[in-house]
């Protein structure tokens, strides 16, 4: 079983997948590491001036093991992934890794859910269940600056939201594979949800026809 998860920014996907994943016994896939990942090959990502060719080869030699570094969590990171993810080699070299990894299945699990932007319509566009997560920007804001603040984090509030806005300005217009939501998937607005009220929502909608 594959399950495509997209959304945008700090809509909440990552819980989700991770409840879902556990609920059903699959294996997750967070697809943002991938780019957050590869972003982290430049040399200075805070002053960023992106050197194609670095950035390629990082895509090309992309392992799982890259995934687990702490950074990758970062708030700067996300911004710089979301610069790296409008590079067409980089996305090229991250779609053939997500597939190889939702073929794979690994460890023998029941099946693979992975969240991202283009999961649904690009990366696996055959999915089993397909589910768009959203929230709007103001909330999702909130959710991301309250996160922070519990890691002990200091940001200002209008740094956060501005970075929201900005990535979701470059999610939704960059010319290959923008965040789109998939005609077939189901659509969650979790503006005003709390985290288990949108997993039993989605659980709903998995089961909805037996299909599982
Ligand atoms: O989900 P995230 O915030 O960790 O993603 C970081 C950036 O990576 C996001 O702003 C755009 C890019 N991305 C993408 O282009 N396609 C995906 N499937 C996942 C992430």
């Amino acid at each position: 079983m594959i399950i495509a998860v997209d959304g945008p920014a700090a809509s909440g996907k990552g819980l989700l997948s991770t409840l879902i994943a556990k609920k059903l016994d699959l294996v997750r896939l967070d697809t943002g590491l991938l780019y957050r990942a590869v972003g982290q090959a430049l040399p200075d990502s805070v002053d960023l001036k992106i050197d194609k060719k670095i950035v390629i080869n990082a895509a090309k030699n992309l392992k799982i093991s890259d995934l687990e570094n702490p950074a990758l969590k970062s708030e700067n990171s996300g911004v710089v992934a979301s610069k790296v993810a409008v590079i067409p080699e980089v996305r090229q070299y991250l779609l053939k890794f997500q597939q190889k990894f939702g073929k794979n299945m690994p460890f023998g699990k029941r099946g693979v859910i992975l969240d991202g932007r283009d999961i649904g319509t690009v990366v696996f566009p055959n999915a089993d269940h397909k589910i768009f997560l959203t929230a709007n920007a103001n909330i999702r804001a909130q959710r991301r600056f309250a996160e922070l603040g519990k890691k002990g984090i200091k940001v200002k509030y209008s740094r956060v939201l501005d970075d929201i806005i900005s990535r979701d300005e470059r999610d939704l217009e960059r010319d290959i594979s923008p965040l789109v939501m998939a005609e077939d998937a189901f659509l969650i607005d979790s503006s005003n949800l709390k985290p288990n009220q949108v997993l039993d929502i989605a659980i709903k909608y998995i089961f909805r026809d037996d299909k599982v």
